[in-house]
């Protein structure tokens, strides 16, 4: 018997089994031998939520929970978000090495050729109404686009892919934008090619009569913010993403699903639902009611906890280093204090201690974001914006994986047994 495998007994028969294991884990599929009888489908892991089930082999990102270490293409993030930009990191998780100076300019290039969107992208925003959540316009704008591409459905042709790739890293900034302004009622800023990616959406956003002075610290410090969520392995709308593409959809449509999933209050929305967290707590001294009544389970501390970090989220710690030289710009923000006292009484609360419930990435970012003069609803869109490039490696790796099929989980059948159909008439 191979050492590397993991022997099975199943006590409803005495059978034995001898199971490969690989990479720490063991085929599903393995699983489907055992059988009480020639009745019997097979055995299968229930596994709601895949806990501690692996959907896929990955050479993406590395994470290690425990130790509170993320790894890009193996380069830690610690690194990365203090040298490279964000184009330079969205070719790292697409091609898989960073680019050469040649392969960044060309790159760089390809991108600014496609930051235009076709004019019915703008009439198609203006549909929405006046408060529309720029959420839900950035989700159908993204749809939308699947329909100006048609090309796109060429899943298997490389080059196709990597235009796809392309249009949609340069044109989602201007959606953004165009989301931004359109809940302000102003109109719209066209992309400025001469102007670098960060620079081009901040002028989108905040230009008002074709002016706007950058500030290079602040396009720094959403640079790195943009970089630390670019990707996290697989988390909801990672998988989500995959799963629609399986169906061997467009990209355009199986983003639209990575957008939908990342606006959950658990997910991307948590950024969002922590500052409106911080409004309604409004003062230090009612921190600990709010603890108490988390603790009774009458909500969450938003922010805190995550499915795979059981330590210090490093983006957390990256994002509190941004916040410094961001306050020193803008001021401090003034919920900043409510948030520090936040965590620093839930970190020696026994109840988040022994949860191992520590800051996530968007315990912190919310108040940047807001310092830098984006709206509360405005926060998962530019989560969305970072996320983009990890998506569409995560599609690019999928699409190329010879075990991949259509996304198709099981399920236990916990409802009635076969009966009757019952004529309304007699339905009492
Ligand atoms: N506040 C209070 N209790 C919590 C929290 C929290 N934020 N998170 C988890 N718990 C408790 C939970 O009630 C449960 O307690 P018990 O064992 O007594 O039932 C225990 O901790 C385990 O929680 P879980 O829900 O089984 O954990 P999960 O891995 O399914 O959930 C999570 C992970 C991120 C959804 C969750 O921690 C959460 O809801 N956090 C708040 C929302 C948030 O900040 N989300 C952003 C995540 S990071 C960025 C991203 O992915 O987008």
């Amino acid at each position: 018997m191979p050492s590397d495998s993991l022997t099975i007994t199943d006590n409803r028969t005495g059978k034995r089994y001898d199971v490969p294991v690989e990479h720490g884990t063991i085929k599903a599929l393995d699983l489907r031998q055992i059988r009480t009888g020639p009745d019997d489908f097979g055995l299968m892991s229930y596994d709601p939520a895949f806990t501690n089930t692996a959907s896929c082999r990955s050479t993406i990102t590395f994470i290690d929970g425990d130790r509170g270490i993320l790894e890009y293409r193996g380069y830690p993030i610690e690194e990365i978000a203090e040298q490279a930009s964000f184009l330079e990191v969205a070719y790292l998780l697409g091609e898989g090495e960073l680019p050469t100076a040649e392969q960044l300019t060309r790159w760089v290039e390809d991108v600014k050729y496609h930051t235009y969107v076709h004019t019915s992208i703008i009439k198609f925003l203006e549909g929405f109404r006046y408060d529309a959540h720029p959420m839900g316009m950035l989700i159908s704008a993204v749809a939308a686009l699947s329909t100006f591409y048609p090309d796109a459905k060429n899943i298997q042709d490389p080059w196709s892919r990597y235009v796809q790739r392309v249009r949609l890293i340069a044109k989602l900034p201007t959606i953004a934008a165009f989301a931004f302004r359109a809940s302000r009622g102003l109109p719209f800023v066209f992309p400025d090619n001469e102007l670098d990616y960060i620079g081009n959406f901040v002028n989108m956003t905040f230009a008002v009569g074709g002016r706007h002075k950058p500030n290079r610290v602040l396009q720094r410090a959403l640079e790195i913010l943009l970089i630390l969520h670019a990707d996290h392995e697989q988390n909801c709308s990672t998988n989500a993403v995959r799963s629609v593409a399986s169906s061997g959809v467009d990209v355009f449509s199986a983003i639209t699903a990575g957008v939908a999933a990342l606006y959950g209050p658990l997910h991307g929305g948590a950024n969002e639902a922590v500052l409106r967290m911080l409004d309604e707590i409004g003062t230090k001294d009612r921190i600990p009611a709010f603890i108490a009544a988390v603790k009774r389970g009458e909500g969450r501390l938003m922010g805190f906890g995550h499915r795979v970090y059981k330590s210090y989220d490093p983006r957390a710690k990256l994002v509190k280093k941004v916040a410094d030289g961001v306050f020193e710009q803008t001021g401090m923000n003034p919920k900043l204090e409510i948030a520090l006292e936040l965590e620093r009484i839930a970190l020696q609360d026994d109840y988040f201690i022994s949860r191992k419930l520590y800051p996530n990435v968007d315990f912190y970012s919310g108040l940047i974001y807001q310092a830098m003069g984006y709206p509360t609803d405005y926060f998962t869109v530019l989560f969305a914006l970072g996320r983009l490039p990890g998506w569409l490696a995560q599609w690019e790796e999928m699409v190329k994986d010879p075990e991949q099929k259509i996304a198709r989980p099981r399920q236990v059948y916990a409802g009635p047994a076969r009966r009757s159909y019952v004529p309304l008439a007699q339905r009492g």
